[in-house]
């Protein structure tokens, strides 16, 4: 064999060991890409200082607010005997984000029509349980609002 011949060979199987290798990373690099989880910016949390004051919920029509606590969501309302309270706003059927209403003084789910009172007890429709609820402080110098663990 002469070189010219052996530099093509080699140039060959250079050639095809790196699409080998490109081919082998192509399928498995999406494969490692989805079985590994995302890292999550977001850790679990036990108390949470909301982005609103009093004033804003006081001023809002809604009186309610849906607020992020952690990886999860909750809602804080402002009941008729102006009391905040706080709680899970994932209802317990299948997940879908409760809301306030106001006009029917309850804590309703869209989703299915799921309905719980301002305690956060599932009273009517699908829900299998009630919302978890959480504890409240206001600094009442700053009305800044603090949601943690606990009841309230
Ligand atoms: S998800 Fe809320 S009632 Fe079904």
């Amino acid at each position: 064999m002469d070189n010219a011949n052996q530099d093509r060979r080699g140039f060959l199987n250079w050639l095809i060991g790196g699409g080998v290798i490109a081919f082998l990373g192509s399928v498995l690099y999406p494969v490692v890409k989805y079985m590994v989880p995302p890292a999550s910016g977001e850790a679990n949390v036990s108390q949470v200082k909301l982005p609103f004051k009093l004033k804003d919920l006081q001023e809002d029509e809604k009186h309610f607010r849906i607020f992020k606590f952690g990886r999860t969501l909750g809602i804080v309302i402002l009941t008729p005997d102006n009391q905040i309270r706080a709680l899970s706003a994932v209802c317990t059927h299948l997940d879908c984000t409760v809301q306030y209403r106001k006009d029917l003084g309850l804590i309703w789910c869209a989703c299915h029509n799921g309905k719980y009172d301002l305690e956060g007890r599932n009273i009517s429709g699908p829900p299998p349980r009630p919302l978890k609820q959480y504890a409240v402080h206001i600094n009442k110098t700053t009305g800044e609002i603090i949601v943690a663990e606990g009841q309230g």
